[in-house]
């Protein structure tokens, strides 16, 4: 047994390379790492799939390994061509970010330490990073005393947590659903939908409440809403409001909303995946003032804090709801449960082992410091308000309404013809051309296109190379 035992170790050592062969790998990753930031701002934006991305999936895994410069030519050839690039600053579609380099350090870092997260006795230090960041965005929101959080790995999955801690602190029972009654407006972000659904809520009653025309919730249609329900002996419990909505980046009148949602005892929520983090600029906190009313928000630092994918923070205004809804016990975490601090993400959270996500974003904010990232939030904001004015002059043009944050709305009128299959074709040619993407949505039934300016890498001259090449290419179909 010793013999065929030894025999394994020696193989399954190739896991553990020593420093040569760390450094054999290693480069090859660097130096492509290096070129693909170099080559970023001539590289297309959009891209149709290449013939790589389909043999990918026919590509075998072989019991001997291949070695590391091989595979970074096939990343280079196969994976990181094809379809959107997120990382260009031409990207304009949906909502992106961009992904900077100091959170691919923390990533790094965090993989090769592999701390575990998700419980204080087994990492007091990754734990303490979590909780400094989800303190530092619950001041940043103006939440007080029993607030805390936790980083999930987006958006829609915090909203999911929202969601089930929402249900359980209002005592919902999902075998009752069909009796209560959730109000949103048709911005509010489908994985809110998603996260209802999940939550065994799919037979709510769901009220969109109307909006203005700057698709803002309208709290006076909601106070009557509610006022409606009650009177049908219906349960009205979850008000979700939006500090940024994804098609057009309103912010709801979160103020009243708040006081909507005091006077009749609902969960209030707010969605600020998107918007939450253009707080830090002064004007759009007095915006969404009454944020510090809600009793759970939203941020994605992979938006407007421009980190890569994979990172969303779930903040609550008493941290006690999370840990009455997420805590449980197992025989064998009892080593685990003598920690000194209050909790751990484990107790208030679906998660258990999780990523060290928390790296990637406590580093950037320590080595650049907050003031890079106020500048980057308050230049979107300038860039969407510019681009808005120019596209407005731009012949053919009309826009949608003056950007709340940083999505600009628009579409072209031709001279005749169905104004949608002409942007529709507008959007084609924009994706046939790959230089910019930009993504499109409907506004009160209308074919639309979006330029959401959230990327770390638009800035005026991508704006101006944007503005161009949408204004060329408008102008060769309606000739
Ligand atoms: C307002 C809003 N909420 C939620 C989400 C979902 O976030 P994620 O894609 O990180 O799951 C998005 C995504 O664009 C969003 O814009």
């Amino acid at each position: 047994m010793r013999k065929q035992i030894l025999e394994l170790e020696k193989l399954s050592s190739q896991l553990e390379p020593d420093s040569d062969i760390r450094k054999h790998q290693r480069e090859p990753v660097i130096k492509y790492s290096e070129r693909f930031l170099e080559n970023l701002s001539g590289a297309k934006a959009y891209e149709p799939p290449v013939q790589g991305n389909e043999k990918l999936l026919s590509e075998q895994f072989f019991e001997e390994g291949i070695d590391v410069h091989k595979i970074i030519q096939s990343v280079e050839k196969s994976v990181d061509r094809g379809g959107i690039n997120p990382a260009s600053g031409n990207h304009f579609g949906y909502i992106p970010g961009g992904g900077i380099y100091s959170a691919a350090l923390g990533d790094y870092l965090a993989a090769v330490s592999n701390r575990y997260a998700g419980v204080w006795f087994a990492s007091p230090g990754a734990v303490n990073v979590e909780k400094s960041l989800c303190n530092w965005m619950a001041d940043l929101i103006g939440f007080t005393g029993n607030s805390g959080g936790y980083l999930s790995s987006g958006g829609s999955l915090a909203n999911l947590t929202a969601v089930v801690a929402a249900r359980e602190s209002k005592g919902i029972s999902t075998l009752e659903s069909s009796k209560t009654v959730i109000y949103l407006t048709k911005q509010a972000h489908h994985c809110i939908d998603k996260a209802l659904a999940i939550a065994g809520l799919g037979k709510s009653v769901i009220r969109r409440v109307e909006m203005d025309n700057r698709f803002r919730m309208d709290p006076a249609h909601l106070n009557s809403l509610i006022e409606k329900d009650i009177q049908n002996k219906l349960n009205p419990w979850l008000v979700v409001g939006s500090a940024g909505t994804t098609d057009t980046g309103a912010i709801d009148p979160l103020n009243s909303i708040a006081d909507v949602a005091r006077k009749y005892n609902l969960w209030y929520h707010v969605d600020a995946a998107y918007g939450g983090f253009f707080l830090l600029d002064d004007q759009v906190k007095g915006k969404m003032k009454g944020i510090e009313k809600a009793d759970s928000v939203v941020l994605d630092p992979h938006k407007a804090l421009f980190l890569p994918y994979g990172i969303g923070a779930l903040i609550v205004r008493d941290i006690s709801t999370l840990k009455s809804t997420f805590r449980f016990d197992a025989d064998y975490m009892q080593d685990a449960d003598s920690e000194p601090a209050e909790y751990s993400p484990a107790d208030i959270s679906p998660e258990l082992s999780k990523h060290f996500r928390g790296l990637r974003m406590w580093l950037p904010l320590k080595v650049h410091g907050v003031a890079p990232f106020r500048a980057a939030i308050q230049e979107k904001l300038l860039l969407a308000r510019y681009a808005h004015e120019k596209i407005g002059s731009m012949s053919g043009f009309e826009t949608g309404p003056e950007p709340d944050l940083s999505v600009v709305t628009f579409r072209y009128i031709p001279g005749n013809g169905d104004p949608d299959e002409f942007n529709r074709r507008l959007q084609q040619e924009l994706l046939n051309d790959g230089r910019i993407f930009l993504s499109t949505t409907l506004i009160d039934g209308k074919f639309v296109l979006r330029l959401a300016i959230v990327s770390v890498r638009s800035h005026l001259s991508e704006v101006n190379h944007a503005l161009t090449i949408i204004q060329e290419k408008a102008s060769q179909i309606d000739n």
